[in-house]
């Protein structure tokens, strides 16, 4: 992966609510990161004391400082050492690495380099109600963006849930640029899937775009319209271990949305369950074997995702038709 332009986008690294009073250790490309509140302000350090290197999330947060779990080095919320236990003073030119935090909607977000603006692509949609959670997997970061914007897995390891194999015939065309791409799909026969069965009033639309550093979203429509969005950020937290911060949208109806969430949540646990487990066997392989793999024109989103994500070849734009 090109770490190095990696580190210069923003990432949601963990829900505000879930902090607690002792310090969180997280990892952000292969990074550890310890953030807490001091002082009421929530900071993100390298998660490692200068004194003999152990982990600062071993520690504890006083009000005002954060100490080490070691031998009780306390340092400040701007890095700064404040302490030095059993010395009456301590050298002012000792800081922790820190690193740029924001907190947006409830959601911490870091940046590991660089002066880039902070950009938000959950914002809440206006009209609409979400639901936002958090899992981690096992599994390669492109592959695991792959899997959830390429369609072609559907009928097998979604099977009956979200497709049957049975032609449903789609028209493709695919934007590319420097920063993403978008797809769109013109849906010539309706999704066949039970979760469509149930839920789905006709939708003739996708349109499955990437964002860099990790942001995919796709967007179901009927008539033009937007009726559903699921948007997941992908978080490369280390090498074969992927965080993904899940938005779903519906927008406000009569029948409250909420109603709406439970009656869909068993369905989406089961298809998130589903790519889980082929993602985490696809790993294991992956990690052992480093066989080059075949890509054809069926292989919709993975040539330019490897071009914005690990210097591959950029991708050509495309338009084809296909059945599933
Ligand atoms: S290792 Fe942190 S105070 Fe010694
Ligand atoms: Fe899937």
């Amino acid at each position: 992966m090109n770490i190095t332009r990696l580190k210069q986008y923003w990432y949601p690294i963990m829900e505000e609510k879930k902090l607690r009073h002792t310090p969180s250790a997280k990892k952000l490309l292969g990074i550890p990161l310890v953030i807490g509140r001091i002082n009421g302000a929530i900071v993100c350090f390298e998660d490692r004391c200068p004194h003999r290197n152990v982990p600062l999330s071993h520690g504890t947060i006083t009000h005002k400082h954060l100490r080490c779990g070691y031998h009780g080095w306390e340092f400040e919320a701007s890095g700064k050492l404040n302490r030095i236990t059993g010395c009456n003073s301590c050298p002012d030119t000792i800081h922790l690495k820190s690193y740029q935090i924001h907190c947006d909607h409830g959601i911490i977000w870091v940046l590991l380099e660089g002066d880039s603006a902070f950009e938000n692509p959950f914002s809440v949609l206006k009209g609409w109600k979400s639901s936002v959670h958090t899992r981690v997997i096992k599994a390669d970061f492109i592959h695991a963006i792959e899997n959830f914007l390429d369609p072609t897995h559907t009928p097998f390891i979604h099977k009956g849930l979200l497709r049957q194999e049975s032609h449903q015939r789609m028209l493709i065309t695919q934007a590319c640029d420097e920063q993403g791409f978008t797809t769109y799909y013109t849906l010539l026969d309706r999704q066949n899937g039970l979760i469509n069965r149930l839920f789905d009033q006709g939708i003739d639309e996708n349109i499955a775009s990437f964002h860099l550093p990790g942001y995919a979203l796709i967007e179901y429509r009927q008539a033009k319209k937007s009726v559903f969005q699921v948007a997941i950020f992908f978080v490369p937290i280390d090498k074969g271990e992927v965080s993904m911060v899940i938005r779903v949208s519906l927008p406000k109806t009569i029948i409250p949305s909420t109603f709406k969430f439970l009656l869909l949540k068993p369905f989406m646990e089961l298809a998130f369950r589903q790519d889980k487990l082929i993602l985490e066997q696809q790993y294991i392989t992956h990690r052992q074997q480093k066989t080059p793999y075949i890509i054809t024109h069926a292989d919709l989103v993975i040539d330019h995702l490897l071009y914005l994500l690990a210097d591959g070849e950029k991708g050509n734009e495309k338009t084809i038709a296909m059945a599933l």
